[in-house]
Formats: structure tokens, sequence, C-alpha cells
């Protein structure tokens, strides 16, 4: 199948690879030229395990090519849209990117053409696109459906191939007919699962809500075991035996963050007051996830507010570990709290350093490793639960600091070792200090 993908980020260019790994060709199309010109010369700018293989060996067996020009779109029997739809000024849902493309592609639809939208997006915006594409080529022959993404970010390529299920919102039997043929290769291996378009988008928001809402559960659960001594893994663990629980995204940590955890659940909300329904679980969850980042935040100030000209060394800046994406990261929204009460804040990443000096600019001093990091330190925090941070040598490490403090926000350090070390842990989610 001839298929073109719109919006190249870090879900349209893993599923542009994808799809030509299944033997479909494949045209990637993005308006940003330094993008395209990087994917040509087999770089795919993000940290996604097997995506440059792919990325290299699909380019070279002519399947997969990246433009900047809508030119070719004609001859695609799929378009799939996968821009941004970012929070609005408002808190609602922006679809300006998507409207754009809209009005761009309009003209040059030639022929049937299924039209996937893999944005983000409110229920009804399907319906919605449709009706602006008729309106702008009203001799267009086309449907658009829904087939909401739920890779994450850091194993895409893993969740495109081996997906817990497959969701398409299809109104049309002759769409239906070309998605069964495009997704032939996934039905003996997970649930294809039909249902209308809205419902579709509405399954998207619902799913990342109630997983920024279970995030945050046992968060507030782990400020409970501080208080009370008890241990939140052990807690944790013994609520996801039950298999109506589940233990997955029971990890306490700081927070959700990231670009879709924060920007669908403020959707979500938005969109229940604007029809009239409020959605109160989830817009507690966004003040408490917001709240969460100011608590932790107050406990680091008040574990060095004795010290004269403290300085923290923060490890760990993206949203998760693995990663170099700093949107809406825990760790940058706490550190800016210390930065507003004058801290002296060095920071490192092994992934995404680059990308937080575009956030902090000179705010922050910036190390080459976790041992630079830490010189003259008098608290050491921990914001990502990055695999290095496992086998820190904290004899060398106590050498280095002026005091020795830590805040494992992510539990992923060896507390042995670092207590053997006479370093003071404090760690979420109990009360072994
Ligand atoms: C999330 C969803 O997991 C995907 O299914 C979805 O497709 C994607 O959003 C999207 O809408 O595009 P992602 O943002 O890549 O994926 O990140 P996650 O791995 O889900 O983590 C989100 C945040 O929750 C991170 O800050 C992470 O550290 C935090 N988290 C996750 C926890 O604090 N505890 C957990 O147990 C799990």
């Amino acid at each position: 199948m001839n298929i073109h993908v719109i919006g190249l980020g870090y879900v349209g260019l893993p599923i542009a690879v994808a799809f030509s790994e299944l033997g479909n060709v494949v045209v990637g199309i993005d308006k940003n030229k330094e993008k395209i010109d990087l994917f040509q010369k087999f770089e795919p700018r993000m940290t996604e395990a097997k995506l440059k293989d792919l990325l290299i060996k699909n380019i070279n067996h002519k399947r997969l090519s990246f433009s900047t020009s809508l030119e070719s779109i004609g001859k695609a029997d799929v378009i799939t849209i996968a821009v941004d739809t970012p929070t609005s000024s408002g808190g609602g849902v922006d679809l300006s990117y998507i409207n754009t493309v809209v009005h761009d592609i309009a003209n040059y639809l030639d022929g049937y053409t299924v039209i996937v939208i893999k944005s983000t997006v409110l229920p009804g915006t399907c319906k919605k696109i449709e009706n602006l594409i008729k309106y702008l080529n009203p001799k267009a022959s086309f449907d658009v459906v829904s087939i909401p993404e739920f890779l994450r970010e850091g194993m895409a390529i893993h969740d495109i191939f081996e997906p817990d299920r497959i969701v398409i919102g299809v109104e049309s039997q002759r769409a239906k007919n070309i998605l069964e043929k495009l997704f032939n290769p996934f039905k003996d291996k997970t649930k294809i699962f039909f249902t209308s378009r809205s419902s579709a988008e509405m399954a998207k928001y619902a799913s990342n809500s109630f997983l920024a809402m279970k995030i945050t559960f046992i968060n507030e659960i782990s400020n409970l075991c501080e208080k009370s001594g008890c241990n939140v893994y052990d807690v944790a663990h013994a609520m996801g035996l039950d298999t109506r629980i589940g233990e997955k995204f029971l990890n306490p940590g700081p927070g959700y963050g990231g670009n879709c955890f924060p920007k669908d659940t403020l959707g979500l909300a938005s969109f229940g007051k604007s029809v009239g329904s409020r959605i109160t679980l989830v817009e507690s969850t966004i003040m408490a996830n917001e709240y969460r980042k100011k608590e932790l935040a107050a406990k680091i100030l008040h574990l060095v507010e004795d010290y004269k000209n403290p300085k923290v060394a923060f490890l760990g800046l993206s949203f998760k570990a693995g990663v170099n994406d700093c949107r809406q990261s825990p760790s940058i929204d706490i550190i800016m709290e210390l930065l507003n009460k004058d801290i002296d804040v060095c920071v490192y990443d092994p992934t995404a350093i680059d990308n937080s000096k575009k956030i902090f600019k000179s705010m922050v001093t910036y190390a080459v490793d976790a041992y630079n990091a830490v010189k003259d330190a008098d608290l050491i925090a921990f914001g990502t639960e990055c695999e290095d941070f496992k086998f820190l040598d904290w004899a060398k490490i106590g050498i280095l600091v002026r005091n020795k403090i830590i805040f494992d926000l992510r539990n992923i350090i060896n507390l042995q070792e670092a207590r053997k070390n006479g370093f003071v842990c404090h760690i979420i989610g109990n009360s072994y200090t």
C-alpha cells in the first residue's frame, strides 16, 4: 500500500518506519526541512530503540522516503496525520496544526483515500475534519478514520509491533476493508477492535487519563506510607497482584510528565467542562500532580536550609529515563522551584542535557557526568530511573561532595552502598532515612 505520514515527531516517524518495515511504500512528510535532511542521512533525532536500524534498512530498500512537499499525496491509499495537538491557551486542545494540514492536503486528494487521524483529538474531531475536507474539495473521495496511538516514547517500535490492542474508529465499510488489509500482519497477535470514530477518540483520552490517575494515586499512597512507616513498593505489589488492578503504572515518583499525560488530562478535563459533564477525578489528578512537584521541591529546600549557599546536584532531567525529551518533565519543574529560591543547581543527564540547555540556558551549571555534577554538592537529587544511576561509585562520590545527603525521587540508587559510605538517604514512599 502507498502510505503518506504527515508530521514526523515522536509518533509519526516511528509509524512511518514501522509501516515501511511491513512492506508498504511510505513517504514521511514534515514541513521542517532540517528534520527531513537528518532523516535522509539516517539520523532519527530521538532516542528510540531499533528506530535507527529500521530507518536505514527501509530507506536502503527504497520503501521509505521523506519530503517537505505534499505533491505526491494524490498517490496515497492511506494518509496518516500525526501532527501535535498541544494544549490551547484556554486549556483545551489546539487543533491549529491539524487544521493547517487538512487545508494543505484537501486539494491534492486524488482517487479514494483513507485519512487516518493519529493525533490525539477529542470526540467529534474526525467528523469535523471530514466536513472541512468536503467543504474545501467537494469532489474528493475519502473517509476520515480514528486510529489512536498507544505507543510510549522510547519504546515506540516495540509498542507498534507488539501492541496490547489496536483501536480503529471507522464508520465506512470501504475504509474498513482497506484498514483490515493494512493491519493484517497484526491480526493473529493482538486484538483489533473496531468501533465508532468518536469512541476511538475518547478511548485515547480515557486511557491516558486513567494511567495518569493511577500514577497519581500511588504517589499519594506513597506519601501516606512515609507518614505511617509502610513500604509503598510492597503496597503497590500487593495491590498489583489483584488482576483487576494490575501491577503496571504503580511506580511512585516525582509525578507524571511528558508530552502526553499532562496535555491529555488537561484536554479531557476541559472537554468535560465544555460539554457540562465535569470529570472531577481527572481535574483532581492534574491538581495533585502539580502539587507533588512543589512538595518535593519544598522537601529539598528543607533538607538544605541550614547550609550557606547550598548547592544541589540534580541527576536525571528528561520526563522519564532513556529519552531526550524534557517536555513537562517533573525534574525541570522541581529545579525551577529551587532556582526561584536562589539555590545553586548543577545538572546532569546522559541523554537529555542538550534539550535541558534550551530550557535552563545559563540558570544552572551543566556537568559532563554524574561525578562532575556532585562536586561540592550539599544534596544529590535523582529525577529519573536511569540505569547508570544504579551503579554509581558511592565511595568516590563521598570524597567529592560537601555534604552527604541524597534525595532519590525514583528509588533507583543502591541505598546500601550509599549508606555504607555515610550518606543520609531520603527516598519516596517509606520512612527509611
Ligand atoms: C504515554 C502512554 O503510556 C502511551 O500509551 C501513550 O501512547 C503516550 O503517552 C501518548 O499519548 O502518546 P509516554 O508519555 O511515552 O506514554 O510515557 P509513559 O511511559 O507512559 O510515562 C509517562 C510519565 O509517567 C513519565 O513521567 C513517567 O516517569 C511517569 N510514570 C509512569 C510514573 O511516574 N510511574 C509509573 O508507574 C509509570
